[in-house]
């Protein structure tokens, strides 16, 4: 397949800075935070995107003084940024950093020193009451957390906003999320809480709302009659790494798809939302879940594969299966891989089956949504031609090698007719491009809830899955595993799920 042109963005456009607030990361010395959260932050306060008037308290169990918080950071933001550390950017983020020990558990901890340490910050920075709560704890912890900030007033919002972050796992199915949202009901309103998806946050998945409404030519053949079936991929080389403990309770389905794998297929799904903001833009998410023809648990191999990967081979490298895996109980039948057809029932998509597939130590590591159009209707180079013609493709990347390509045919030069498989491609720089935790940030400090979840997008994705979770955890056996090797495509089964229906995966 030839390439045609490759079209690039060269000037980023402008970022705007969000106005003064404080950042209280619950989870401090966790992982999360020092893996993520602070580097986004220390890469904010080197591009000058962090307002002038900013502060971080680190809060956790572990007893430390600021200076110790201050040195563990430096270790992490070193680590991520081992080429371009930039030792006055660090010193004007340290300058903003403080610390104080908290128990959780006790409430009174949140007054003293939680509280008075604010205060003394806020009137130091002059940030204006604006306050962030981050919580960068084990999901365990969410529900005392978030009822003491209630209980103790600091969920209220006293002269600036309060918001509250919260990573996934929102619950672990249907119940354990509307229990969760309950505690956060009680104590936020929901335009304070921020619900991380941080594929939504990723400049890739942004752009599938651009190119749908911002372009005329998309939107007329987006839809059963043009679009044959769509194909949305997550194909991970990574195993389990260190998180055995989560992982193991979670599987590929909650992990990635109840929230990633969903949030993709109602982005590319909605309907044009009536204005680019947080509640349009949700509520057609929502009509979307709700759209989702229930999955049949009667038959569910027709719709629904799980895997989990044996021993192989990544690149070079030989890798252990899940089960020999750190952490990981020898009879483990918990699935890390899934794929899965579905079906939304509504007037737009109507017979389109969606395909979604996601997996970890795959042959690559790709996430993409690719649409498949219909073949053209009739052949009129049948005569000459003796293949039949490729349909053609749109592509979404969303990494690696972020952008979009289009497949089309053309002719190729002579007198024979003769066609040309090519490609159009548009490929972000990568050095343009923001992490998701900084846009996540920005976001919540600029009161921005677009790229966040809301409670009924969590209950909405939870009902559709949790049965078939269910049916699938009281009928997996442990023989059936492992189906796949490392640095495959993943189990024959997930080929043949498409294949039924006489289509193929796209090669990973
Ligand atoms: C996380 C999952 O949410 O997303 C991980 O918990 C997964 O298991 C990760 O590896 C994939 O995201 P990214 O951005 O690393 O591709």
């Amino acid at each position: 397949m030839e390439s045609g042109s490759i079209s690039q963005i060269t000037v980023p456009c402008a970022v705007e800075i969000p106005g003064p607030c404080g950042l209280v990361i619950f989870g401090a010395s966790g992982d999360l935070t020092k893996r993520k959260i602070l580097p986004a932050l220390y890469r904010l306060q080197k591009g000058r995107y962090l307002p002038e008037r900013f502060f971080i308290l680190g809060a956790s169990r572990t007893e430390m003084s600021a200076d110790d918080f201050r040195e563990k950071t430096l270790v992490a933001v070193k680590n991520a940024f081992l080429k371009d550390f930039d030792p006055s950017a660090w010193n004007e983020f340290a300058n903003r950093m403080e610390y104080c020990a908290i128990d959780y558990a006790v409430q009174e901890t949140y007054a003293q020193p939680l509280k008075e340490k604010l205060l003394q910050l806020e009137k130091k920075h002059r940030t204006g009451g604006n306050r962030i709560f981050y919580l960068a704890i084990p999901p365990t912890l969410y529900e005392g957390v978030i009822s003491n900030l209630g209980t103790t007033g600091l969920s209220r919002e006293e002269g600036g906003y309060t918001h509250v972050v919260i990573e996934k796992p929102f619950g672990r199915d249907l119940d354990s999320a509307r229990r969760l949202n309950q505690v956060l009901r009680n104590s936020f309103d929901e335009k304070q809480v921020y619900r991380i998806d941080h594929f939504l946050a990723l400049e890739t998945v942004q752009n599938i709302l651009m190119l749908r409404f911002a372009n005329s030519i998309f939107e007329p053949l987006w839809n059963r009659r043009y679009i044959d079936h769509i194909q949305i991929t997550a194909s991970e080389t990574l195993g389990v790494e260190q998180r055995a403990g989560y992982y193991e309770e979670a599987g590929v389905l909650r992990d990635m798809f109840q929230n990633h794998m969903f949030q993709l297929l109602a982005l590319t799904a909605m309907e044009p939302p009536v204005a680019f903001g947080a509640e349009p833009v949700r509520d057609e998410k929502a009509k979307v879940f709700s759209s989702v023809k229930p999955f049949p648990l009667d038959r569910l191999s027709d719709a629904v594969v799980i895997g989990q990967y044996g021993k192989g081979r990544i690149g070079l490298n030989s890798v252990p299966g899940y089960r020999e895996e750190k952490g990981i109980s020898e009879k483990s039948v918990t699935p890390t891989f899934a794929a899965m057809k579905l079906l939304i029932d509504n007037w737009r998509w109507n017979g389109v089956p969606f395909y979604l597939r996601s997996g970890k130590r795959l042959t690559s590591r790709r996430t993409e949504i690719a649409i498949h159009f219909k073949p053209v209707p009739h052949l009129m180079f049948s005569n000459t031609l003796n293949e039949p013609i490729e349909p053609n493709q749109l592509v979404l990347r969303v990494h690696p090698d972020e952008g979009l390509s289009l497949f089309l045919q053309t002719k190729n030069p002579g007198s024979e007719v003769c066609l040309n498989p090519i490609s159009m491609d548009f490929c972000y720089p990568k050095d343009i491009l923001m992490d998701a935790y900084e846009w996540v940030l920005l976001n919540c400090m600029h009161d921005e809830q677009l790229l966040f979840v809301r409670e009924d997008g969590v209950e909405k994705t939870w009902s559709l899955l949790t049965p078939v979770m269910e049916r699938l955890e009281s009928t997996t056996r442990a023989d059936q595993f492992p189906n796949y090797a490392a640095g495959s495509s993943g189990p024959e089964e997930a080929d043949l799920l498409i294949q039924r229906d006489g289509r193929a995966w796209r090669p990973l």
